[in-house]
């Protein structure tokens, strides 16, 4: 490739990915090549306790979701940007979880997340949804940020509040909470 052609590429990936980091993470934007270095580890039944019908059941499975994230969007929701990052330790690259955001044209973002289990309560999920939380702010004007979770789901409730979330929505379902944020 041309030099001049090759300046350009680089500057296009510099303003249109959106690669985050914090002190101990590289959240890089989950592509359809991740699906098999995280499977394993996101196949763990223990990750999905409370919504254990999106656990993928193949690296195949996993890999259209990825590549449907890559793509950044739905068709049938327009006006919708949808951010996924997998979220890997400076230094040798291991994935040690991922998150997602949302972001709705009115300027609301519905964030998931997760530590693969053999990371958690090492406060990666903090340090990257707190990483998420500044992007959204940042990069797309976002004032209000909404966690969904099982009312049951003891770990989520407690990161959400870690942050600074306050509970928002407590609806019939035992599955239907949600925490915000108010930028
Ligand atoms: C929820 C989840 C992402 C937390 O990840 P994590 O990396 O272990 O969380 P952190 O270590 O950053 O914890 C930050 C704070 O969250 C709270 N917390 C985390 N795990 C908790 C638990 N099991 N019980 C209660 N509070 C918990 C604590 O306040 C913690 O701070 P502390 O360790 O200083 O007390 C993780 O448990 C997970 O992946 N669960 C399965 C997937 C899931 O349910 N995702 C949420 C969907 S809505």
């Amino acid at each position: 490739m041309p030099q001049s052609l090759a300046w350009l590429w680089y500057a296009l990936i510099y303003m249109f990915d959106h690669r985050l980091v914090s002190a101990r993470l590289v959240l890089e934007p989950i592509r359809e090549g991740h699906a098999e270095i995280v499977f394993e580890r996101m196949s763990d039944a223990r990750l999905w306790q409370f919504f254990l019908h999106l656990r993928p059941s193949s690296v195949d499975d996993l890999r259209a979701l990825y590549r449907r994230w890559q793509a950044g969007g739905a068709s049938d929701a327009p006006g919708q940007v949808w951010e996924n990052w997998l979220c890997l330790l400076h230094g040798d690259l291991t994935a040690v979880g991922s998150t997602q955001a949302t972001i709705l044209p009115d300027g609301t973002a519905l964030i998931a997340y997760a530590t693969y289990t053999d990371f958690q309560r090492q406060g990666y999920a903090r340090e990257a949804v707190q990483c998420v939380v500044s992007h959204l702010e940042q990069q797309h004007s976002v004032r209000k940020i909404i966690a969904e979770m099982d009312r049951r789901n003891a770990a989520s409730i407690g990161l959400a509040r870690s942050l600074g979330f306050v509970l928002a929505r407590d609806g019939a379902d035992e599955n239907d909470i949600a925490y915000e944020l108010t930028t």
